[in-house]
């Protein structure tokens, strides 16, 4: 029926030991971000999370809270959801490994490798790092210590079976020199290839037979499938693979986008790749990175401590600020520094000043000067706005299609703090005093209108919910927030409306809110 573009791009999914924090939820805002826009581009867009929920972190954890673990992760992938919702992460499939329709796909897989020679069974003999779920060679380790986290890894002597990851080294290494954006940004590129691919792959470890929290290998129940083999495999199940019903696996994978934290594109770009080519399957378009927010210049995360609750800052700053602030902030591909100070920056300078005043100035004027509402003007055509809002949405869908996506959200902002600057030029209070000038006034404010109307397109990916109240303003309903209208000036009705509104971003007085937080972490 409908001839739309297939679009599918995958989260990682989420460990299952503890609560998120702000930094887990940069990569789905991010993915959300990504697949509103291609929604709003007219792509058929599947966007893929979900949670890992085997391995041996989390049967400790569960018996940390003496839990069952299938009870454990049940409770935290409810807290996982709600939070989704929080965000306005607004996912097509949750996946959860423990899945039954997941588990004896994986099964399935498992056995067709071992069938094939690509699975052997053999022992391990090396180290293992607990909370990264990642098998070390003595030689990785850095100061004995997980090259990755940095924490004590364990030494381990165990039956297990081995993936024949080496035999796929050069078909791997081929693939990614032929395809030169596979892996974004290049640095990563360059890591893979020299730091993995060049000494040479060895071959991978894909059983555990030491605990018991995992997919059991059904001919072989002692032992439990790897958790990195279990969840990467994910990204097919989802989609139906080795279930009957297959229909939306052939037509959405390939998948178009994996995004990942700089942490594990060794598993996305070349463990999962070795499993793909095993089983004669298409490998992702692209692998892209993103980089760590980083707190007190550490990566945030929850062994170390060190994390901020995404709720607690919902709460005081709502949603769209948060969203705003971390794809701004966190220049996208690069780690990013979160804290308070710069937050409340951000929401004072950024939201207040420019968006919000650029909104309410807007909406003062249509209310001063024409009481709410201007009627039977004639519209004064000014190419130089139009030339300039058409210019600014051909970059902004440059740089999101090469997913610069704080580098688009810099760009519509652009056109706010213009729109800001027209009103300062044209200074309306003075058209104002001349009667002569009333319609140059009616229609300079239809131009405002406009600019915010595809301002709010623009911002839309990011801030989900400020477009709407902007628009409300203006008696103007959420069809506005389309694409198909960004080629053209002038798509508003001619009656220009607005209504007394409260302010979209309230100034926040920054040493007393700092105050506050410190506090509320104490
Ligand atoms: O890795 N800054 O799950 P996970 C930015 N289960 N991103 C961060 C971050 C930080 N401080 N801390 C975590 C796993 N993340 C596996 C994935 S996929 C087949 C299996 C990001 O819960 C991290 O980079 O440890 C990753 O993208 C996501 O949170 C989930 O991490
Ligand atoms: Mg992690």
């Amino acid at each position: 029926m409908s001839d739309k573009k297939n679009f599918y791009l995958t989260t990682p999914i989420y460990f299952c030991n503890a609560n998120l924090h702000i930094g887990h939820c940069y990569t789905t805002i991010v993915a959300d971000i990504i697949a509103r826009y291609k929604k709003m581009r007219g792509y058929n867009v599947k966007f893929l999370t979900g949670t890992d929920e085997h391995g041996q972190k989390i049967e400790i954890s569960a018996k940390k809270n003496n839990m069952q673990p299938q009870d454990f992760v049940d409770g935290i992938v409810e807290q996982i959801k709600n939070l989704w919702d929080l965000l306005d992460v607004d996912y097509d499939i949750f996946m959860r490994t423990t899945d039954p329709k997941h588990v004896s796909a994986v099964q399935k897989i498992f056995r067709q490798l071992y069938d094939s020679g690509d699975i052997y069974k053999s022992n391990y003999e090396g180290w293992y790092c607990t909370p990264c779920e990642t098998f070390f060679n003595e030689r990785d380790l850095i100061n004995n210590k997980c090259p990755d986290c940095g924490r004590e890894v364990e030494k381990t002597q165990e039956e297990a079976y081995f993936f024949r990851l080496s035999k796929y080294q050069d078909k791997i290494m081929e693939f990614i020199k032929k395809n030169p954006d596979f892996i974004e940004p290049a640095s990563k590129r360059r890591e893979m290839i020299n730091n993995f691919l060049k000494p040479g792959l060895e071959d991978l470890c894909v059983s555990r037979s030491s605990f018991d929290w995992g997919i059991k290998v059904d001919f072989d129940e002692k032992h439990v499938i790897y958790v990195w083999f279990d969840a990467l495999l994910n990204y097919i199940t989802a989609l139906g693979f080795m279930n009957e019903n297959n229909l939306d696996y052939e037509k959405f994978w390939p998948a178009d986008l994996h995004l990942v934290g700089k942490e594990i594109v060794r598993f996305h770009s070349i463990v999962w790749p070795g499993i793909l080519m095993a089983l004669g399957i298409k490998l992702p378009k692209k692998i892209l990175s993103h980089g760590w927010i980083i707190i007190d210049g550490e990566k945030m995360s929850k062994s170390k401590g060190n994390v901020v609750d995404p709720k607690i800052l919902i709460e005081r700053y709502g949603v769209d600020a948060i969203r705003y602030f971390l794809i701004r902030e966190i220049n996208f591909g690069q780690d990013g520094t979160f804290n308070n100070r710069a937050l409340v920056n951000r929401i004072n300078f950024d939201l207040v000043n420019d968006l919000g005043n650029l909104v309410s100035r807007t909406n003062g004027m249509i209310q001063k000067y024409f009481g709410g509402e201007i009627k039977n003007f004639e519209f004064i055509r000014n190419e130089q706005i139009e030339k300039i809002c058409f210019d600014i949405v051909e970059k902004y869908n440059n740089l999101m299609d090469e997913y610069k996506i704080s580098e688009a959200l810099v760009k519509a902002f652009e056109l706010i703090c213009f729109a800001n600057k027209y009103i300062d030029e044209v200074k309306p209070w003075n058209l104002f005093k001349n009667t002569t000038k009333k319609n140059e006034l009616a229609s300079f404010l239809y131009d405002l209108v406009e600019i915010l109307r595809i301002a709010c397109v623009l911002i839309y990916p990011f801030m989900p919910n400020t477009p709407k109240k902007i628009l409300e303003q203006f008696y103007l309903d959420e069809s506005y927030i389309n694409f198909d209208s960004l080629d053209k000036f002038g798509v508003c009705n001619k009656n220009v409306r607005a209504k007394k509104s409260d302010l979209l971003f309230v100034r926040i007085d920054i040493e007393k809110e700092l105050e506050e937080l410190k506090n509320i972490k104490k």
